[in-house]
């Protein structure tokens, strides 16, 4: 009998297809009764990819989040997560959310361990806590309370409470526009650091290409409404990314145009 390699197909983590999303509209218009905001959008995401979404204000981004993580239904189309329909509960998600999310009658500390309250074993409990506080540069600041803490800080405990639930995927909606330049600065070279190290998939929307190109293996950039793909870009250059060597610049250059901003360059 002949033997022959098998072959194992690798299926994307995130797939998909042919979504649109309409929604209903109150306003006085007699004609007007629905907008259309996505339309037909394609796009898969492989395990463990940084995605970051870029496009203009008000073209669906927060919807289609809201649509992948399972919080909203498509008006057509498919999302599958793993082979299989993302409502189906078999997908630990994670939002991180524009505002502040941490619980402000909890410290930072036990703020991050309602990620591990699954473990029975407390002393397992505790060196999690511990461990991912540390990661984010928090550590010894555990006792504060949300705010006792400065902007970075919180976003930096959002960030470890995310992490210690080992989500498969990350939703992050906007998660450092809140911030000042230079924290912003500061949080993406962390977010640098803790995805080489924790390697889970991100999906990331931002309104800053520079943020993208730094953060992203994969940049999809949407356009005006009703919202399509324009561009799903893979960014393969190693980080810390210089944006003066000529291949990012001219990625850069490249999504600029994609998003209409010609003069801006
Ligand atoms: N529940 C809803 N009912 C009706 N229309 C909605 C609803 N949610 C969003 N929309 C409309 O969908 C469009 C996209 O909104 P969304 O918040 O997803 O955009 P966005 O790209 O995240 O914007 P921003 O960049 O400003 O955050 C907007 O025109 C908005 O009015
Ligand atoms: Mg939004």
């Amino acid at each position: 009998m002949e033997n022959s390699p098998e072959i194992t197909p690798i299926s994307p983590l995130l797939e998909v297809s042919g979504l649109y999303k309409s929604f209903g509209i109150a306003g006085r218009d007699p004609i007007q009764k629905e907008q259309t905001v996505l339309m037909d959008i394609n796009f898969s995401v492989a395990k463990g990819a940084f995605v970051c979404f870029v496009g203009p204000s008000g073209c669906g981004k927060s919807t289609l989040f809201n649509i992948l993580a399972g919080f909203e239904s498509q008006t057509a189309g498919s999302v599958l997560v793993n082979g299989s329909e993302s409502r189906n509960g078999n997908s630990k998600n994670i939002f991180v959310f524009q505002e502040d999310g941490l619980f402000p009658w909890m410290t930072a500390y036990e703020n991050i361990e309602i990620g591990v309250k699954d473990e029975p074993d407390p002393e397992k409990r505790r060196s999690a806590v511990e461990e991912y506080l540390e990661l984010v540069g928090l550590e010894g600041a555990g006792g504060l309370f949300p705010h006792e803490l400065s902007g970075g800080m919180r976003r930096r405990a959002e960030v470890a409470r995310a992490l210690i639930t080992n989500p498969d995927i990350l939703f992050m909606d906007e998660p450092f526009a809140a911030l000042d330049f230079l924290t912003r600065l500061q949080m993406r070279e962390e977010m640098i650091n803790v995805h080489a190290m924790f390697p889970i998939t991100i999906l990331f929307i931002t309104h800053d290409i520079d943020e993208a190109l730094q953060l992203a293996d994969q940049i999809i950039v949407l356009s005006e409404r009703p919202t399509t793909v324009k561009a799903d870009i893979p960014v393969e250059f190693p980080r810390p990314r210089d944006f003066t060597k000529p291949g990012l610049a001219s990625l850069r250059k490249k999504i600029y145009f994609f998003m209409g901003l010609h003069a801006a360059l």
